[in-house]
Parts: structure tokens; C-alpha cells; sequence
């Protein structure tokens, strides 16, 4: 079974950015079998920065598409999506300084945040722009 099975709930009924997100559950699946076998800090370090580059791309394209729809809440969102890519950060950071850290705690917080940010902040503009219409 996958680390993170898509589920029908996380759809927002926009498909440029469920396509995102779904890659981004395929980008976390990939890299939790490949570093669940092994805590090695370069795996760890590999399945990270392809996780972050792929966030950073994400978030830079939903901020523009938030920004196209005039939703309201934009600061907010763009404030959570810094959060986020500093938690990322952090734990690069952590990795390199060889502080203990296992591939089990970093895929179940992405995967925690991940599934938060959806289903909360991301829901709100989906149902901002369904109100529009
Ligand atoms: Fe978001
Ligand atoms: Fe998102």
C-alpha cells in the first residue's frame, strides 16, 4: 500500500492544482519507499530538496492562481506556504548537522502538513472561487 493514498476529499475541483498536488503525494510516496529502507543521510537529502524545489514551484503557481481569482485571503495563504517551506528548510538544516532525525518522522510530518494544508487552507479558496461563480 502507499505512504499516502489519494483520497477523493483532498479534490478542490480545480485541476491545474489537484494535478499538482497529486504529484506532490507521487514525489513523497517515491521517496518514502526509497528512504523507509534506510535512514542514510544522503537519500534523506536527495528526497528533501526534490520535496522543497517541487513545493516552492507549487506554491509560486497557486499564489499566482489565488492572485488571478482575487482571493481575498491571498497574505494568509502566502504567510502558511513561508511556514512551510522554512519547517522544510529546518529540516535540511537538521539533516546536515547530523542531528538524529529518522525518514519515518520527516515523511509523517510532510505528509501531516501536507494533508492540514489541503484540506484547510486550500479548501478555502477552492470554496472562495465556488462562491463566485
Ligand atoms: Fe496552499
Ligand atoms: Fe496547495
Amino acid at each position: 500500500m502507499a505512504f499516502f493514498t489519494w483520497e477523493q476529499k483532498y479534490e478542490l475541483g480545480i485541476p491545474e492544482m489537484d494535478n499538482q498536488h497529486k504529484k506532490w503525494v507521487a514525489i513523497l510516496n517515491k521517496f518514502y519507499d526509497q528512504v523507509s529502507k534506510s535512514d542514510l543521510k544522503k537519500n534523506m537529502l536527495e528526497m528533501l530538496d526534490e520535496a522543497l524545489n517541487y513545493t516552492k514551484f507549487h506554491f509560486r503557481e497557486e499564489e499566482k492562481f489565488m492572485a488571478s481569482i482575487n482571493y481575498t485571503n491571498i497574505d494568509e495563504q502566502k504567510r502558511m506556504h513561508k511556514n512551510i517551506i522554512t519547517t522544510l528548510e529546518d529540516f535540511r538544516k537538521t539533516i546536515i548537522s547530523d542531528k538524529t532525525i529518522t525518514s519515518m518522522s520527516l515523511t509523517n510530518e510532510m505528509k501531516k502538513w501536507f494533508k492540514e494544508h489541503i484540506l484547510v487552507e486550500d479548501k478555502k479558496y477552492a470554496e472562495f472561487l465556488k462562491q463566485k461563480k
